[in-house]
């Protein structure tokens, strides 16, 4: 069976403008990143601030503006057809249809002037052609799906009516209304508590499951990408530095910037992780120093250094990293590191 999504070499970059000389440069944002997802599978994008992970989303469903974003090369194939050269009109049936989205803050995608109810139906009058109020009646199960008291009444309320979790409740509700064959989330919980963080991961992943839907998620949170996908794409600079399966990635990242990233997780003290999670975090400080947090921040698209985009802010940096890019290449040290891949001269 093929696979419901392969990203190929896809290459992003945004007009702009030199600093300093005002000299017209393309800043390269997202550079010849690929990645599969497999029907039904899920994969994290995981990254700092400005890595390009929202501008790769966007990409895919042809919501960059343009200008001053331009495609500068790849593919991006979904259920075998080329998402990147679609027609506008053919790329809009598959939003909110066979694709649905999540966003991070929720009041920038719900129209602040319509009903939830029926903002939550309008994807199925429009994908499946139903009747308004069939459709509507849908809405009102779907709300109790994604766990709204009194669905019928909060139908009728306006965003602005509703908690930040419940506003994001009700973007999960349109999204997957069409139950889409995948859903793609950028840092969907990032503007909301932990706790109602942690009850909205569970409440994706339950409707992904009843829907079959492959997911597509964005965020710069580790503990996000362990709750909520079975591979990760980890992203520094524009690029991909490091796949892999979750698991194995966590508790043994090959790449220094994945290391770091581990390293510096928040959230829990020492005394809260579990056995095993502080055992993990010893064995990546031994071997790769300790990175409370990782010094410096990530270098925009046109003040990125020659060889690799890391080595300003790597403590294993040596002289080679910094003449020559080292290539994305899959592990093949056996079985423990099976489908993975790392861009480290040190790998
Ligand atoms: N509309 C735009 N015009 C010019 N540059 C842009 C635009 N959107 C994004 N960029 C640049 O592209 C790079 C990647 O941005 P992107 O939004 O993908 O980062 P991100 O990984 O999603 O970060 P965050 O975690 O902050 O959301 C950044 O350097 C950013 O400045
Ligand atoms: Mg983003």
């Amino acid at each position: 069976m093929p696979m419901l999504l392969q990203v190929e070499n896809l290459s992003v970059g945004f007009r702009s403008v030199q600093p300093g000389t005002g000299t017209p440069r393309m800043a390269r944002a997202v550079e010849e990143v690929s990645f599969c997802l497999d029907r039904g599978g899920s994969l994290c994008l995981v990254g700092e601030s400005g890595c390009g992970k929202s501008v790769t989303a966007l990409s895919l469903l042809g919501l960059l503006p343009s200008p001053p974003a331009r495609l500068l090369g790849g593919r991006v194939l979904f259920e075998g057809e080329d998402m990147l050269r679609l027609p506008p009109e053919k790329l809009n049936r598959l939003r909110g249809g066979r694709i649905g989205m999540i966003f991070q803050e929720p009041m920038t995608s719900l129209n602040p002037v319509l009903k939830v109810g029926e903002q939550v139906a309008e994807p199925l009058i429009v994908h499946f052609g139903m009747r308004p109020a069939e459709a509507l009646k849908r809405a009102v199960e779907l709300l109790a799906e994604v766990g709204l008291n009194n669905p019928d009444r909060r139908a009728a309320d306006y965003p602005h009516q509703l908690s930040g979790g419940m506003r994001q409740r009700v973007m999960i509700a349109m999204a997957m209304a069409c139950r889409p064959s995948l859903l793609i989330a950028d840092e969907p919980t990032t503007a909301l508590d932990v706790s109602v963080q942690g009850q909205i991961l569970d409440l994706m992943r339950e409707m992904r499951e009843s829907a079959g839907s492959a997911l597509l998620m964005i965020t710069h949170d580790l503990d996000v990408v362990a709750r909520s996908a079975d591979q990760v794409a980890v992203m520094y600079a524009g690029r991909i530095v490091e796949s892999g399966p979750v698991g194995a990635t966590l508790a043994d990242p090959l790449h220094p910037y994945t290391a770091g990233l581990v390293a510096s997780r928040p959230r829990l003290g020492w005394e809260q992780r579990s056995g095993l999670d502080v055992m993990r975090a010893k064995l990546v400080q031994a071997r790769h120093g300790r990175l409370s947090a990782i010094p410096g921040t990530v270098p925009p698209p046109l003040e990125r250094p020659d060889g690799c985009a890391f080595s300003t802010r790597c403590p294993q940096v040596f002289d080679r990293c910094r003449a020559e890019m080292p290539p994305l290449l899959p592990l093949t040290d056996g079985k423990v590191n099976e489908g993975r891949s790392c861009r480290c001269w040190l790998r």
